[in-house]
């Protein structure tokens, strides 16, 4: 099986997680096999949440409702791709970019259910390069204070989020323990959110194998 067909694999059984109402919607390739899977069973729901403008667009182009978080109360479940997960659910995300507004979505659901091809599942997090949001003017400060941490932060040339600023991505991490760097980073002045998704980690992955789709809970 392919990196590619094990993302659609994963996609596939997270729409078994689709009972109705409002569904919030990550970013990124697995994300999107998933948006084409809940368009198969879009008479279910009410509607989605989208975490990016790319999101948004693929979700409307298959004629789903896209709604303004300020006007749900909550969703059931959010399902979004990661760039690095461990068996304990905390994750790396924010590889396309969309980390914050995929953070503030998922916050608002009772499920997060991650979507990954195996090759995302790994013991410690951090070889993937940790992407952080950074307000523009904030963003030297920022590096030297992550390079105090023991990072190396390299600017995201010719990028700029949906919420106007900047990503540094920080490399050369093994981050041993994600709760206390997420909230670490995110005290930093200048810092939007940072890519750990370690504070409200996942509740369920799927793991896309060459033996078939994993369950873990
Ligand atoms: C988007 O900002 C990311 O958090 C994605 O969820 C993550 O990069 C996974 O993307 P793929 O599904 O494309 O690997």
């Amino acid at each position: 099986m392919t990196q590619d067909e094990m993302k659609q694999a994963v996609a596939r059984a997270a729409v078994e997680y689709v009972k109705g109402g409002i569904i919030g919607v990550g970013t990124g390739s697995t994300a999107n096999y998933f948006i084409d899977e809940l368009a198969k069973v879009k008479g279910r729901i009410d509607g989605a949440v989208a975490s990016s403008e790319a999101t948004a667009k693929r979700l409307k182009s298959h004629g789903i409702d896209v709604l303004d978080l300020n006007s749900v109360g909550g969703m059931e479940i959010y399902v979004d791709g990661a760039d690095e997960i461990t068996r304990n659910f905390h994750m790396i995300k924010g590889g396309g970019g969309a980390l914050t507004r995929e953070k503030i979505v998922a916050a608002c659901a009772k499920h997060f259910i991650c979507v990954a091809d195996q090759t995302k599942l790994v013991d410690v997090l951090g070889k993937f390069p940790l992407p952080v949001e950074v307000i523009p003017m904030a963003r030297s400060y920022v590096a030297r204070e992550l390079v105090k941490l023991g990072g190396q932060p390299k600017l995201r040339e010719g990028f700029t989020t949906d919420n106007g600023n900047v990503i540094l991505d920080v490399h050369g991490l093994s981050i041993l323990d994600p709760v206390v760097l997420e909230s670490e980073i995110n005290q930093l002045t200048g810092v939007v959110t940072n890519g750990l998704f370690a504070r409200r980690p996942a509740d369920v992955l799927l793991l896309g194998t060459e033996h078939g789709v994993e369950t873990y809970k």
